[in-house]
């Protein structure tokens, strides 16, 4: 596998997405397996590992996935990359403390619970329409001279804020939703990240399960699972949207790969500066994800791919431009 970069930071081509072992996704494995999942990672070759100060906010506590994952990269630490991500909650913005003081006290207790003395890539988890993301950027810029983060990102983020950002303090990834399913960041996003040498991070790359073809009409979805809410998901979109599969079956036996490694391989081929975070709870289906890194597509076998998508329409979308205000999953925190 040949590695990618984000910023200075050198990454396997695919890395692990965490947050399922917390949140968002129903029921979760016991700690020692989720521990043993993200070191089995490592050692199949992933150093890029994918967590959230609010992973784990509603079924444990705040943090409790960056605990996680730092107990999981401990052995190895210094040989993998760690991204996180913050929230800016308008209590907080409303206190005497300072942009940088209320930053900070994240940060800090997201070092702690990582168990390190750096993060490699902070990110804003959403944009926050109270505050200027010039100020953000210019705290984000102090964190880095002081070495305490080592690159920063944004999530979920349009083109232009994104702009209004990297002028301030220069980004390395943004981290949107993007899939065959989501491709609305291929407008603007990407055409911005590849001319200013900006990682895209895709999150929910295999379209929270679809595009691997096992989530049928039958599948419940139970507890804090986000896919009640995925729009892709509902029973008659799955319907719908079976010709994107029938693409997938096509080629999954043509390259011998599975349907969630065919979709991953797609866009790895597409952009060089795509890093995409794959999540899943389980050992074996981690390793095939991971394993796509392995997929070559020939150009032939992309264009035809990309033609076949550009001929299908897709049902139900969530969209890439997202704030704090109205964040995608406040439906089901809502209706707890
Ligand atoms: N920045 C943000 O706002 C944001 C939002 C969402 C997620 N994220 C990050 O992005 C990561 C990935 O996103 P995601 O988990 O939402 O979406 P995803 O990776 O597209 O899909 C995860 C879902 O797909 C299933 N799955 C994964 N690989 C599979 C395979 N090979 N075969 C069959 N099913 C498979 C998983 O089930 P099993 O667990 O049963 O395998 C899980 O239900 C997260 O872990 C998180 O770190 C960030």
């Amino acid at each position: 596998m040949n590695l990618r970069k984000i910023g200075s930071l050198s990454i396997s081509p695919i890395g692990m997405g965490c947050m399922g072992f917390s949140h968002g996704y129903g029921e979760v494995p016991e700690e020692n397996y989720s521990i043993e999942a993200i070191r089995k990672a490592y050692e199949f070759g992933c150093n890029f590992f994918d967590t959230a100060e609010s992973y784990g906010q509603e079924m444990f506590h705040i943090g409790h996935n960056e605990e996680l994952v730092g107990k999981a990269v401990k052995p190895f630490r210094e040989n993998v990359v760690l991204a996180t991500k913050f929230h800016l909650n308008g209590e907080e913005i409303a206190s005497d403390l300072s942009l940088y003081q209320i930053i900070r006290q994240h940060l800090d207790a997201s070092l702690n619970r990582l168990g390190t003395d750096h993060i490699d890539l902070y990110y804003l988890h959403r944009i926050n329409e109270e505050i200027m993301i010039e100020d953000i950027a210019d705290v984000m810029g102090q964190l880095i001279e002081e070495g305490l983060i080592k690159e920063w990102g944004l999530s979920q983020v349009s083109a232009e804020t994104l702009a209004r950002a990297h002028e301030v303090t220069p980004i390395a990834a943004v981290q949107n939703i993007y899939s065959m399913v989501e491709r609305g960041s291929e407008e603007d996003i990407f055409p911005y990240c590849l001319e200013n040498g900006i990682s895209v991070i895709p999150f929910s790359p295999i379209a929270s399960g679809f595009l691997s073809g096992k989530v049928t009409t039958q599948t419940k979805f139970e507890g804090d699972d986000v896919r009640k809410f995925v729009p892709q998901l509902s029973k008659e979109n799955i319907v719908a949207n079976q010709p994107i599969l029938d693409i997938l079956e096509q080629f999954s036996k043509e390259k011998q790969a599975t349907k969630a490694q065919i979709s991953l391989a797609w866009m790895m081929h597409k952009y060089p500066n795509v890093i995409p975070i794959p999540g899943s709870k389980n050992q074996g289906r981690i390793l095939e994800n991971l394993g796509a890194w392995e997929v070559k597509l020939t150009n032939d076998e992309f264009r035809s791919i990309e033609s076949a998508l550009d001929k299908v329409t897709v049902h139900g979308h969530r969209g890439h431009v997202e704030s704090e205000q109205a964040s995608f999953g406040s439906q089901w925190r809502d209706t707890k």
